[in-house]
């Protein structure tokens, strides 16, 4: 059964293999990286644990039971009670609904372990996969995102209240 887990240092390795394993299937629908993010992934690594730890950003990692990774879920900008939502999925595992369930996953650990009240995430217009997941998951649209932070594409906001913490 995958369990999502808090990144720690531990997965760096199987986060990279996933990574790299996917890179052209991402880049399809959203920016690739870059070849220095995949050279320098150490340092990358380390720089996103210090960010986490430094209260920022809450990293996840969705893991098989074998090790590897499935997905990542991220959040960002952790600051008034709200956070930006960003994930990606394995080619491997795609339209199996598992972007969907983590991110619902997401929205309860969110509230109950981060404090958060609310979530917003941008996807462009052409990202049809994206919208869906954020539509099933309870996200409104809210207004135009900046074609800056979305590579250069036209694209949505979309935000969800979340249930206080118990
Ligand atoms: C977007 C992404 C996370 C979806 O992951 P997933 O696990 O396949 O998502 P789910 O299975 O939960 O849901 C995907 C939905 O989109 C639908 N879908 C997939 N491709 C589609 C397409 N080209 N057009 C329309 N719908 C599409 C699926 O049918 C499914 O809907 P359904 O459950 O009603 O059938 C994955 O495609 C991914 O990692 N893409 C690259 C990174 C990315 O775009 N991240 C989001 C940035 S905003």
């Amino acid at each position: 059964m995958p369990e999502l887990q808090q990144l720690d240092a531990d997965h760096a390795p199987a986060v990279l293999a996933f990574e790299l394993a996917n890179r052209a299937y991402f880049a399809a629908s959203i920016s690739d990286r870059g070849d220095e993010f995949y050279d320098r992934f150490a340092d990358r690594h380390s720089a996103m644990l210090a960010e986490q730890e430094a209260g920022d950003c809450a990293f996840y990692v969705l893991v098989a039971d074998d090790g590897s990774v499935l997905g990542r879920f991220n959040l960002y900008d952790l600051k008034d009670g709200t956070a930006n939502l960003g994930y990606r999925v394995a080619q491997h595992v795609a339209g199996r609904g598992v972007a969907t369930a983590t991110v619902l996953e997401l929205c309860r650990l969110a509230a109950a372990r981060h404090g958060l009240r609310s979530l917003r995430a941008a996807t462009s217009h052409a990202n049809a996969a994206s919208q869906k997941v954020l539509a099933k998951a309870g996200f409104v649209p809210t207004g135009p995102a900046d074609p800056a932070d979305l590579g250069g594409k036209p694209g949505t906001w979309y935000q969800r209240e979340l249930e206080p913490r118990p």
